[in-house]
């Protein structure tokens, strides 16, 4: 049986007093999400993931990214030892907005996703076609080669860990949801595609729904037989809308 797996991504959203105001008043959300049986996480800006993590230590805490070396030439990026040393054991890999923005490719996501699985942490790995490509029928053909390039060379052990979240672009941050059985459809597609990959450890594997999941709508989708959470950005960033999402997820 997958548990079911919330996870609000903060994005370049709440200061460190902001999210220590978050992380505090968590700890409640965590006893409630106990009861229901959900795991659920944040993942705030590297500058806040200690405060968070200190004020609620039951809450998963994850990277909204990570270089793929543990030291090194990088201006600008983060290692995974420094998140080790805070006690970070997840992290987001090839959200559409660094791929978009920051030129993350389904070969630099794979680097990424094997150092973390090499160093004993959770990769929640990020898919998702973009509007053209939605309206082109395209879909399964991107989430496919984005899956199958993204998550090359995994043994099935190590495959075991891995979250991924199918997020259409289209539906990210637009109020544009899409509806349960498209995600349902390419969820299953998704699961089909880690089964040729890594056969029946797919069925472990957690999948995750993402992009305008709100609390009016998270139910929905978690009636799907293959989706298996959520990862949510606008309605993450409230304690009392988090509240609401874990309320409605079953
Ligand atoms: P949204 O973002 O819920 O604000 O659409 C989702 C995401 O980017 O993970």
């Amino acid at each position: 049986m997958r548990r079911k797996l919330l996870v609000g991504n903060w994005k370049m959203n709440k200061t460190r007093a902001e999210a220590l105001a978050f992380g505090e008043a968590s700890v409640a959300l965590s006893s409630f999400a106990e009861e229901k049986k959900v795991d659920i996480g944040v993942t705030p800006t590297f500058l806040s993931l200690d405060v968070v993590k200190k004020a609620n230590p039951k809450l998963i805490v994850g990277a909204q990214n990570v270089h793929f070396k543990s030291n090194g030439a990088f201006t600008g990026e983060i290692s995974i030892p420094m998140l080790q040393e805070l006690g970070i054991e997840w992290s987001l890999v090839g959200h559409s907005e660094r791929r978009t923005y920051f030129g993350e490719t389904n070969e630099s996501c794979n680097q990424k996703v094997i150092a973390l699985l090499n160093n004993k942490m959770v990769p929640i790995y990020c898919v998702g076609e973009t509007l053209a490509e939605f309206e082109a029928g395209q879909t399964k053909a991107i989430v496919g080669a984005q899956v199958k390039e993204g998550l090359a060379s995994i043994n099935k052990e190590d495959a075991r860990k891995v979250v991924v979240a199918y997020e259409p672009v289209w539906s990210i941050g637009t109020g544009k949801n899409a509806s349960k059985e498209i995600a349902e459809d390419i969820c299953g597609f998704i699961r089909a595609t880690l089964k040729e990959m890594f056969g029946e450890v797919a069925d472990e594997m957690r999948i995750l729904y993402g992009g305008s999941v709100k609390p009016e709508n998270i139910k929905e989708y978690m009636a799907e037989p293959n989706i298996d959470g959520a990862l949510v950005g606008g309605a993450s960033l409230t304690v009392e809308s988090f509240k609401q999402l874990i309320e409605n997820i079953d």
